[in-house]
C-alpha cells in the first residue's frame, strides 16, 4: 500500500541554531514586534516543544508587544502577591537590581536557587519569558536544567520509587528553603500547599520529567524530615553539570522557557552593586500536572 501522502510543510521564516545537547535554540531573522501569521507562531511552537528554550535575538519590544505575543501561547498569568501599596503587579514585572533611586544593588532570593515556576500553585506556570532590556557586560546568566534527561538518566530501581510519589509545595517552603523572612499568614492563606507528582508528563509530548525545585517542601505521606532530604537529593541528582544549559545573556535576547521540564535558576556572577541587570518578564498559565 502507497504511503499517505505527507504534507511538506514550508520552512519556517526565520533560521534555527541549536544551542547545546540540553536544549535552547538560538533564533534570529524574525521581529516578534512586527505582525506574523499562525503558520509562523506553529513554527515557532513546533521549536519550544523540541528545543524547551528559545531565545530570539536582537529584539525591540514595548511591554505591550510583549504582551501580545506571551498571549498567544495562552492566558496570562496573574501575581497571587500585591505591591507594598496593595495593588495588583503588572501582567509584566520587571526583574532587576535597582533600590528606588535606580541604583544597582546586591539582591538575593529565590530566583537564585533551582525552581519551576509557581509550582506552588495548584496550576502552575506553563512558559516565562524574558527580554534582556539592559544586561551587565559581563555575567548575570539565566540556567536551565533539563528535566526529561534527568528522569531518562534514573535506575529503573530509582524511578519505580520516585513514579509514584507526590511532593507538597509551597509559598511557605520556598521561603524557608532560601532563607528570607518567613511567609506571612496572609501569603500562607492565598497560597496554600499544593501537592504535584514528582514525574510529570509533558501534556504536549507524553515525555516524562522530574518535577521538583526550590518551592518543595516534603513528600506526601512520608515523614517530613524524610520525604525534604529525598527531595534534595533528586535535586542535586538532577541538576547535575550534563543536563545544564547556560544562557550568557545578550541586550535584546528575548528568551522563553517551558517551566512543564525544566528547571531554572539566576546566577549571582555579575557585578550586581555597579552593574545594571533589567528584564522584561511575563508567565503564561499551565495546566494541571499529572
Ligand atoms: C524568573 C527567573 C531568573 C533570572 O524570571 O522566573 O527565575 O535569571 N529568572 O532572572
Ligand atoms: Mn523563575
Amino acid at each position: 500500500m502507497a504511503a499517505p501522502a505527507r504534507e511538506i510543510a514550508s520552512p519556517p521564516p526565520f533560521t534555527m541554531k541549536p544551542l547545546s545537547p540540553v536544549g535552547g535554540v538560538e533564533i534570529r531573522g524574525i521581529d516578534l514586534a512586527a505582525p506574523f501569521g499562525d503558520e509562523v507562531f506553529d513554527a515557532i511552537m513546533d521549536a519550544f516543544l523540541e528545543h524547551h528554550i528559545l531565545v530570539f535575538r536582537d529584539q525591540k519590544l514595548s511591554g505591550e508587544a510583549q504582551l501580545a505575543f506571551t498571549r498567544r501561547f495562552g492566558e496570562i498569568e496573574e501575581h497571587v502577591g500585591r505591591l507594598p501599596n496593595g495593588e495588583k503587579y503588572p501582567l509584566l514585572h520587571v526583574i532587576h537590581n535597582l533600590d528606588e533611586d535606580g541604583n544597582p544593588v546586591r539582591i538575593s532570593g529565590g530566583n537564585y536557587f533551582w525552581h519551576t515556576d509557581k509550582s506552588y500553585h495548584a496550576v502552575p506556570s506553563l512558559l516565562t519569558m524574558l527580554h534582556a532590556v539592559e544586561t551587565p557586560s559581563e555575567g548575570g546568566d539565566t540556567q536551565f536544567a533539563n528535566m526529561h534527561m534527568a528522569w531518562d538518566s534514573l535506575d529503573r530501581e530509582t524511578q519505580e520509587e520516585v513514579s509514584d510519589l507526590c511532593a507538597i509545595h509551597s509559598w511557605e517552603a520556598n521561603r524557608r528553603n532560601t532563607n528570607q523572612s518567613p511567609a506571612t499568614d496572609v501569603q500562607k492563606r492565598e497560597r496554600p500547599p499544593v501537592r504535584h507528582p514528582v514525574v510529570r508528563s509533558h501534556p504536549v509530548t507524553g515525555r516524562k520529567a522530574l518535577y521538583l525545585g526550590i518551592h518543595t517542601s516534603h513528600i506526601d505521606g512520608r515523614p517530613k524530615e524524610e520525604g525534604h532530604a529525598f527531595l534534595n537529593r533528586l535535586l542535586r541528582r538532577a541538576t547535575k553539570a550534563d543536563f545544564i544549559y547556560t544562557h550568557k545573556w545578550q541586550k535584546g535576547d528575548l528568551v522563553l522557557w517551558d517551566n512543564r521540564c525544566l528547571l531554572h535558576r539566576a546566577v549571582a556572577n555579575f557585578d550586581m552593586e555597579s552593574e545594571r541587570r533589567v528584564l522584561h518578564r511575563t508567565v503564561v498559565k499551565g495546566t494541571v500536572p499529572y
